[in-house]
């Protein structure tokens, strides 16, 4: 933090213990450090309003591997986008299902195309882009 400026909030009571409750859960010790996670989580998803900006994100894919031509249409997506994608994490859960996460940076428009295209393929059960930030900026 380079310049620390103290700020006052008018809030309602109830809602504020709601907070207090809520952080407490989180594991928050104080408000102040939730408060600035929340303000960097809107400028996060405020950087991914805009097509062209840098970004890094994860997908995250529960699949059967067993479905027909599955694996091969999810590593050809990949490999088309392997300026995009830098790493990925594969687990086999069980006999039949296998859950995959794979790490993205690129502009917001690239990432969120890879995604659309892997949690959109048929036979994926569940899908999930978590976006977040390169970190500088911020
Ligand atoms: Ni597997």
């Amino acid at each position: 933090m380079s310049n620390l400026t103290r700020i006052g909030v008018a809030l309602d009571s109830d809602l504020l213990d709601k907070f207090d409750q809520h952080i407490a859960k989180r594991g928050y010790t104080n408000r102040s450090e939730a408060f600035r996670d929340l303000i960097r989580d809107e400028l996060v998803e405020q950087t991914w309003e805009r097509p062209t900006s840098k970004v890094v994100g994860t997908v995250t894919l529960v699949y059967d591997h067993h479905v027909r031509m599955l694996n091969e249409k999810l590593t050809e997506i990949q490999h088309d986008a392997f300026h995009t994608v830098l790493s990925t994490l594969h687990v086999h859960l069980d006999h039949d299902n296998c859950l995959e996460v794979l790490v993205m940076r690129g502009t917001a428009e690239a990432v969120r195309r890879v995604a659309d295209a892997l949690i959109s393929t048929k036979g994926v059960k569940h899908g999930r882009l978590t976006i977040t930030t390169t970190g500088t900026g911020l």
